[in-house]
Order: structure tokens, then C-alpha cells, then sequence
């Protein structure tokens, strides 16, 4: 078989996931197993629970990705596997499958850093995407503005004060009902609301034009949450009514109207605008500022509709090609890092037995 094929495996969260990655572009075959149904009544992740589902779905999930691509360990070149950062008890599935597989067919292994996959999805879907571009970072644990100078080689141009922009998405998510996973819920409940409705603040930090502060809108969407509240109580109309116990743990009990005629997805459809606005009007900034003309978006927020939008108008009303990965390789897979590891096997960076999984592995850390 012309070309170099690399065996996948991504476990760092909430996803049980193995590819077949030809040259770093193509995918040949890519499984996920999602562990939603399982996190969805605690209202978010719980790390016990993920680590056992992983080792449960690891073996069948690799065979699976074998299967789909019609081809047996002994015909890939190498073995990648996400080593971090993500949850250490999860990441350490992945690896110790990776390190077995690799060890017992004798092929060389790859570390992975699980946001330079996120990165790579954008190489998969736009075959003319070559470095360097500026890229945004936006998952559920990162918000970075970086440029990617080289394949495996990021200079960091701004990041998050406080919440990553996903962590913000899942917590207002919680607190108006929507539940786990948080993001996806809001955006699609965000379609039928105003996003001028409410205008919720967009920090700013002084001296770091290209930084993020998410904790101040955050508080300001609770604040009017609680206002709210006490209205509704006070009131003769109990608007929030109480938690039925149906929902997920965590998840507050919301009314569809407000006391002011503000409906819950224009509450969503303003926090989101919020959000998008300092994502992309800083981004589109850096990219000005450095004489970048190339914009790719990568991470699980990355398939948020009005992000997308949003930065192909204002990236384009500056002169700037913007690329984002289909949904399917926004969101935790492995084909990303069969993707990101390809490049760094052409470089000679494959590990040793001795590869671990780091919780807080840092972006451009060499493994
Ligand atoms: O990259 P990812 O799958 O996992 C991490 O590496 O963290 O990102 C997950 C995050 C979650 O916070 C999720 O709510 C968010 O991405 N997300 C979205 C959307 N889809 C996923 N946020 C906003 N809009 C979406 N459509
Ligand atoms: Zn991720």
C-alpha cells in the first residue's frame, strides 16, 4: 500500500475514538463511541465513569477502525494516541492501548497533543491548508489565538483570563435548563432568539488586546438569572416553578419568558452573540496586526453556526480565507490525530515505552 498510514487513538474526555489517517489528509476510517448518554444525568462528565467506558470501548473501537479500512495492524506505519492534556484517567487508556498495540506489532509510536489534533482537522478538510496561518483554539478546556508557524510549531498571540469559551457555553447552558452537552443545546436554542435582546458585556483587558475574559459575562447572564428569580418569587407569577427531578443534576429550572418579555433563546441568542464577537473581532485583529491573511478555526466550539458565520463575514470583509473542519472533526476524534501525528512523524518525533499521559500537557510542549 502506497502512502503512510497511522493507527489513531483519542481518549482524552468523553469519546472513545480510533482512525486510519493516509499522509496526514485522508481518512480512511474513523470511529467514535460518545459517552453522552452516559454524563447526560450527571449534567456534565464524570471522570470515573468516562475512564471505565473507555476501557470497556477501546479494543472493539480500534478493531472497528482496522475493519473499516480494510486493513490489519501489520499494514499501518504507526501507532499516535492523545497524550494529553484532557482527564488523566482517560488519557491513560488510550495510551496503554497504544503503547500495547504498537509494542506487540512493532511499530513506531506517536504522542499527540490533543490540541494540535484539534488544529490538524482543518489540514483533513482544506487539502490546500499549509502553515503558516492564525489559528483559534476554542474546545472545551482551551481558548488560544495562535499562530501556527510549521506543522507542530505554535507561537501563542492571545488566550483566556478565566473560563475557556466552552466551559462558558456548558455552564450558561446549565443554568437555563439546557443540560449536558451545553454548547450544541445553546446553539441550536440561540436560532429562534435576538442576539441584541440583551447586551451582555465583552471585556476587555488592558495591554492584551488579544486576550479573553469570559467570567464577567458569565456573572452578568447569572445576575439576570437571579433578578429574575427573586421577581418570580415575589411576584404572583412563579415563573421558574422548581426542578422536577427529571433534569440533570445541576441544571437549574427556566422559564421560556421573563418577566420583561425576554424569552430564553434570546437570552441564549445574546450570551452566544457575546461571546462571537470577542472570539472573532480579536482574531480578525491579530490576524490585521500580523499581516495574516489565512484564518482556521478549530475545536468543539468551532461547529458553533453563529462562530462560523461570523468569522467568514468579518474574515472576509478583511481580506482573510477562513477555514473550519466539518462538524464531525470539530468535536474530539481521532482521524485529527492521525492528522497532527503524521507531521510529526515526518519530523522523527515518535516516543518511547516510557509515553505518558499528561493532564496539563502545554501547546508546543514536545512530548
Ligand atoms: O473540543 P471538544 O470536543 O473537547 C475538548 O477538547 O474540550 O470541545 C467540547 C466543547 C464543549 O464545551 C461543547 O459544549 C462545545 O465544545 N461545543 C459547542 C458546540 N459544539 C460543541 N459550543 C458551542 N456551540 C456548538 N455548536
Ligand atoms: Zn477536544
Amino acid at each position: 500500500m502506497k502512502g503512510t498510514y497511522i493507527l489513531a487513538i483519542e481518549s482524552s474526555c468523553d469519546e472513545t475514538a480510533a482512525a486510519v489517517v493516509k499522509d496526514g489528509r485522508q481518512v480512511i476510517s474513523n470511529i467514535i463511541s460518545s459517552q453522552i448518554d452516559l454524563h447526560t444525568k450527571y449534567g456534565g462528565v464524570v471522570p470515573e465513569l468516562a475512564s471505565r467506558k473507555h476501557i470497556e470501548k477501546i479494543n472493539p473501537v480500534i478493531t472497528e477502525a482496522l475493519v473499516g479500512a480494510g486493513m490489519t495492524i501489520q499494514d499501518v506505519d504507526a501507532v499516535a494516541v492523545t497524550c494529553g492534556p484532557g482527564l488523566v484517567g482517560s488519557l491513560l487508556v488510550g495510551v496503554g492501548a497504544a503503547k500495547a498495540v504498537a509494542f506487540a506489532a512493532g511499530k513506531p509510536l506517536i504522542g499527540v497533543h490533543h490540541i494540535e489534533g484539534h488544529v490538524a482537522a482543518n489540514y483533513i478538510c482544506h487539502p490546500d491548508l499549509e502553515p503558516p496561518f492564525l489559528c483559534l483554539i476554542v474546545s472545551g478546556g482551551h481558548t488560544h489565538i495562535v499562530v501556527v508557524e510549521d506543522y507542530g510549531t505554535y507561537r501563542i498571540i492571545g488566550r483566556t483570563h478565566d473560563d475557556a469559551a466552552g466551559e462558558a457555553f456548558d455552564k450558561i447552558a446549565r443554568a437555563i435548563g439546557l443540560g449536558y452537552p451545553g454548547g450544541p443545546k445553546l446553539d441550536k436554542l440561540a436560532k429562534q432568539g435576538d442576539p441584541t435582546a440583551v447586551p451582555f458585556p465583552r471585556a476587555h483587558i488592558d495591554g492584551c488586546p488579544y486576550d479573553f475574559s469570559f467570567s464577567g459575562l458569565k456573572s452578568a447572564v447569572l445576575n439576570y438569572l437571579n433578578i429574575e428569580k427573586m421577581k418570580s418569587k415575589a411576584g404572583s407569577v412563579q415563573r421558574f416553578g422548581v426542578p422536577t427531578g427529571g433534569e440533570a443534576e445541576g441544571t437549574e429550572a427556566c422559564p421560556e419568558v421573563f418577566s420583561d418579555g425576554i424569552t430564553r433563546a434570546d437570552l441564549a441568542a445574546s450570551f452566544q452573540s457575546a461571546v462571537v464577537d470577542v472570539l472573532v473581532s480579536r482574531t480578525v485583529a491579530a490576524a490585521n496586526a500580523l499581516g495574516m491573511d489565512r484564518i482556521a478555526i478549530a475545536g468543539g466550539v468551532a461547529c458553533n453556526s453563529a462562530l462560523r458565520a461570523a468569522m467568514l463575514t468579518l474574515g472576509e470583509e478583511n481580506g482573510k480565507k477562513v477555514y473550519y473542519p466539518d462538524p464531525i472533526l470539530c468535536t474530539d476524534n481521532a482521524a485529527m490525530i492521525g492528522s497532527a501525528a503524521y507531521y510529526e512523524f515526518l519530523s522523527g518525533h515518535t516516543a518511547d515505552w516510557t509515553l505518558n499521559a499528561v493532564p496539563n500537557l502545554k501547546l508546543g510542549e514536545k512530548i
